[in-house]
């Protein structure tokens, strides 16, 4: 079956985070919202299916965990990412945030310093912050690389840049913490770390003494070329000292039911954890999780791949009008998912200039790169998510902000 992702669909009075609190957050309404990170493709038909076939029941009563939603998992898990894991691994729970911040409540104490990446996911930053931990960074570098685009006019341009571990501020930092929060794959650098990577960081955090938690909501849409490689499947180290989020929520796109879910090895921590949430009764999962989850793992595959084929093309499509027309304006290419980080330092803005640039001058609504750490200033990060007519248009908008301007 083709999938249709060019069909542009009207959000609007939907409540939706994305669309309908654009004018409350930026106090304007004549913005291309393309920040947060949820898309604008219809969530897939198999998954609504499932859920409207189960409201022909009439009745929607207190629910216990579906077999389909563990075996759904299970054999996700091992199809995608060869990962071999056992039901008595799992555990609900409602959002991957809120699993950070149970893990942060469960393995450290106020106080206790936890390690983040920088520029990474906000919440990386606040969750441990609005309750009372330290958050410690280590900044990620950014690696040049050739792609071979050329780019005259700016030469400083790298289309194919990657961020990189600066190993040695990583290792003194992570002796001072408790729990490192990995972004696996990272947002917004977009990095899927590679083997290599996986088992030095696991086997620093063992030694150290560190608790991993591994947020791999963007797994399943690693691009082509690239490989994730759950941390825990990496080496034993991390198999025995990590704690991984995972969900079909990014991937597709509903993020709307909360339907995320941890998978822990490790007997110990898979106790702890699970005891702190069967205390507050925080992990109860809800009907429409079970099954959403369920119907994405299990017919999700096809509809999946011609999402990231689709999510390539606007990559592209960007990627070649900055280099050709807008080189002021370099990306780090990702290689999974759909957000892209615009490195706007050429610019010469301050970052509250470059934003205003954007929303004033371009009428587009992006997340600001500093929302994402010190690291992220002159960045913006950029949704493409959409269809490509939605795309064509938002660089259209910046094309002519940037030549009126420099
Ligand atoms: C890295 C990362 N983790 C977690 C989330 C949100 O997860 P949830 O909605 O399950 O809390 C996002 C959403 O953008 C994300 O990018």
């Amino acid at each position: 079956m083709k999938y249709d992702f060019d069909k542009v669909i009207d959000r609007r009075h939907t409540d939706s985070l994305k669309i309908d609190y654009v004018p409350e957050l930026w106090g304007r309404d004549d913005l291309m919202p393309l920040w947060v990170a949820d898309m604008d493709f219809a969530t897939p038909p198999f998954i609504l299916d499932a859920l409207k076939q189960r409201c022909e029941h009439p009745v929607l009563g207190y629910t216990c965990r579906a077999r389909a939603w563990y075996e759904a998992i299970v054999r996700w898990q091992q199809m995608r990412y060869g990962w071999t894991i056992s039901e008595e691994w799992l555990n609900f729970v409602p959002g991957i945030v809120p699993g950070i911040a149970f893990s942060l409540h469960c393995f450290t104490r106020p106080g206790d310093k936890v390690l983040i990446q920088t520029p990474v996911y906000h919440p990386y930053i606040l969750v441990p912050k609005n309750n009372g931990r330290v958050v410690v960074e280590s900044p990620l570098k950014i690696k040049k690389e050739e792609l071979g685009i050329s780019n005259e006019e700016y030469p400083e341009s790298y289309s194919a840049a990657e961020m990189t571990i600066d190993w040695e501020d990583f290792e003194r930092k992570a002796g001072e913490c408790k729990l490192f929060l990995l972004c696996h794959p990272h947002n917004p650098g977009g990095r899927v770390w590679k083997h290599e990577e996986l088992v030095r960081l696991a086997e620093i955090c063992q030694r150290k003494g560190v608790l991993v938690v591994s947020d791999e909501i963007h797994a399943d849409l690693t691009l082509h070329g690239y490989t994730h490689i759950p941390f825990a499947l990496s080496c034993e180290a991390a198999a025995q000292n990590s704690i991984t989020f995972a969900s079909p929520s990014k991937s597709f796109n509903m993020a709307g039911l909360t339907s995320s879910y941890a998978i822990i090895p490790n007997p110990d921590i898979r106790a702890q954890f699970a005891t702190f949430l069967e205390n507050s009764e925080l992990n109860l999962g809800h009907l429409f999780s079970f099954i959403s989850v369920a119907a994405a793992y299990s017919h999700g595959t096809e509809w999946l791949d011609q999402c990231l084929d689709y999510i390539q093309g606007n990559i592209d499509f960007v990627e070649q009008t900055l280099a050709c027309e807008m080189p002021r304006i370099c990306m780090i290419r990702p290689q999974a998912s759909y957000l892209i980080f615009l490195d706007c330092r050429a610019l010469g803005l301050t970052p509250e200039a470059l934003n205003r640039f954007f929303v004033e001058e371009a009428h587009l609504a992006l997340n600001e790169g500093v929302m994402f750490g010190k690291p992220g200033e002159g960045f913006m990060r950029l949704n493409v998510a959409s269809p490509r007519s939605v795309i064509k248009q938002a660089m259209h908008q910046l094309k002519e902000a940037y030549d009126r301007r420099f």
